[in-house]
């Protein structure tokens, strides 16, 4: 027996239709995996020198790959916890008290870092006096009057937070294979499409 479907947000009658349904809406795990790529790619990418060298020309690219990463991640956040609102999420599984706690003290702390990790690079950004600069060459000039040292220090926290991110989502997803693997109850299968796992 699967999760019943639990409603997020006000009553509707797409969610009552699928009130049986195992798994998370298309659009949730859209949301999901697009999200947890572009986090880890901005990653991966993210500009490791000095300030002088991240906005020298010759770092032009991979910084405004970085910057349009990050700022997509953004973007999806929002539309993201818009959906919350009206979507519809499967029940979950009957787990310990504190692995309900947890999961949901986990899951709290990366929509928070969805949200702190782009909107401190952009305030770090624009108190250093820089513009936002986006892949093509669109660039966003700061909206905030510039103090260098506030910068520097916002800026140091978003490094520290985007290392952070990728920590607690490592532990997100080591506590999905848990729930795979040892608990057998389908928490990870709800976040996968039909056609990429079929339930045996
Ligand atoms: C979820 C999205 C993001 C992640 C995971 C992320 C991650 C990181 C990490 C880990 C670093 C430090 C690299 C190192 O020194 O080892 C960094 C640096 C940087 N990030 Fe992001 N970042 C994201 C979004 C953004 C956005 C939206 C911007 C736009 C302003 C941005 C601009 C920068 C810049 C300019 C640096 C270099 C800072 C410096 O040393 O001066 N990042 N990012």
């Amino acid at each position: 027996m699967g999760f019943p479907h639990k409603k997020i947000g006000s009553l509707n009658k797409a969610a009552a239709a699928s009130s049986l349904a195992t798994r998370y809406p298309p659009i949730a795990q859209v949301f999901h995996w697009v999200t947890a790529i572009l986090v880890l790619i901005a990653f991966l990418l993210a500009p490791e020198e000095s300030e002088q060298q991240v906005y020298d020309p010759s770092g032009d690219f991979g910084r405004q790959l970085h910057e349009t990463l990050g700022l997509a991640v953004l973007g999806l956040s929002v539309l993201r916890v818009l959906w919350l609102v009206v979507g519809t999420r499967p029940e979950p599984p009957e787990v310990a008290r504190w692995m309900g706690i947890a999961s949901k003290g986990v899951q709290g702390v990366l929509y928070l870092l969805l949200f702190a990790v782009p909107l401190t690079a952009i305030t770090g950004a624009w108190l250093e006096g820089h513009p936002l600069t986006l892949l093509g060459g669109a660039t966003i000039a700061p909206m905030i009057t510039p103090s260098h040292p506030a910068g520097e220090l916002i800026t140091e926290i978003h490094t520290w937070l985007g290392n952070a991110i990728l920590w607690v989502a490592g532990i997100h997803a080591f506590a999905a294979l848990v729930h795979h693997y040892f608990l057998k109850d389908g928490v990870l299968v709800s976040m996968l499409p039909r056609w990429f796992y079929r339930r045996r």
